[in-house]
């Protein structure tokens, strides 16, 4: 039976996290890692199970411990991954592809195949991972990277801080709206690429550091190798999407995607959640929830409804307090 998602650390201050009990060791053969530079770190240096599978609390206790990641802030984020890429009856989620550790197959159309699964939480317009398109959706692109560390260079003096988060997020659009005929970014994908987007300078900046700005040094350390830096200490306050206005404020961009197969046709979808209607991210998620569970049984059904009641305090948090709780499959 899962357990109920921890709660906030007591300590929140910021503190050494790259310490003795916790040494970076490369990832060995049939362990999963993926598109998250956060999760593939914490695998990396064993804050979850080194092989990158993990319980939903794991996973919260993880960046909780790590990152300083806020609470509610994690919650949301943790059990959005879980309810769409993990294994529900057994309570695990792969951070990379799909593996038997996760346990026996959901009935389709479900799938429990983890971050790497396209078009559920992984999408389109990452920084240094490129579109599903192209083949490869979760490894580390040096190409990305190179343009990562350009923009620093022009916009930020060699560092990424806002500002440079604010530009790269608009360039990659542009460059999937030119590149990538199917490029789609909306629901989930729109405001997951602009969380993300700010996760560097909140999370990847030394707790020391008064200034958020992240040397290069420590960028590639992270989204390549996977490693803290040496002697990394955390965040020195709780923290989450914190920046996002900012830099959507910079080039704002409505959902949508290119249609009818071709570049440079991008159109709106005015049926999206956006900014202004959070609570739309809500209804979408529990749409894509219904689809992927038409007709759950027995201990999948009794999971899934604890799933989505433990998900909902991260809702309430991070989308609004007026997105009201609902209930797919009842109450008990
Ligand atoms: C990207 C999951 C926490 C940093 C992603 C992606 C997933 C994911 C599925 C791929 C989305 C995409 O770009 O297509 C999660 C989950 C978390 C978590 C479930 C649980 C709390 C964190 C933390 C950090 C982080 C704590 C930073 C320390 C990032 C960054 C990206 C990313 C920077 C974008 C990578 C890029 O665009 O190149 N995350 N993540 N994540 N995550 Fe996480």
């Amino acid at each position: 039976n899962p357990p109920p998602p921890p709660g906030p650390p007591k300590f929140t201050g910021t503190k050494l996290v790259h310490d003795r009990a916790h040494p970076w060791r490369p990832p060995r053969d049939g362990d999963e890692r993926g598109p998250c530079p956060g999760m593939n770190t914490l695998a990396s240096h064993g804050y979850i199970s080194r092989d990158g599978v993990a319980s939903p609390s794991e996973m919260i206790t993880a960046v909780q411990e790590a990152f300083n990641m806020e609470n509610k802030f994690a919650i949301f984020v943790t059990y959005l991954a879980h309810l769409l890429n993990g294994n529900i009856a057994s309570d695990l989620l792969s951070i990379g592809g799909k593996t038997r550790k996760t346990g026996p197959d959901p009935p389709p159309p479900a799938h429990a195949g983890g971050f790497n699964v396209h078009g559920t939480f992984e999408g389109d317009a990452g920084m240094t991972r490129a579109d599903a398109f192209f083949g490869d959706n979760h490894s580390f692109n040096q190409t990305l990277f190179d343009k990562l560390v350009e923009l620093s260079n022009r916009y930020g003096d060699g560092f990424y801080n806002l500002t440079v988060a604010g530009e790269l997020r608009s360039q990659v659009l542009q460059d999937s709206i030119a590149t990538n005929p199917e490029f789609s970014f909306k629901n989930v994908r729109y405001f997951t690429a602009y969380s993300e987007s700010v996760f560097p300078v909140n999370f990847f900046v030394d707790g020391r550091r008064t200034e958020k700005k992240l040397d290069m040094d420590s960028a590639r350390s992270f989204f390549k190798d996977m490693k803290f830096p040496p002697d990394f200490y955390r965040s020195a306050v709780p923290i989450a999407d914190q920046g996002l206005s900012e830099i959507y404020a910079m080039h704002p961009f409505l959902p949508g995607g290119n249609v009818d197969g071709k570049v440079n046709n991008f159109a709106v979808d005015p049926a999206s959640a956006d900014f202004t209607k959070p609570c739309a991210l809500y209804e979408d998620i529990l749409n894509t929830v219904k689809r992927l569970y038409p007709n759950p049984a027995g201990l999948l059904r009794r999971n899934l409804i604890k799933c989505l009641h433990d998900f909902h305090p991260g809702v309430a948090a991070v989308l609004g307090r007026d997105c009201v709780e609902q209930f797919p499959y009842g109450k008990k």
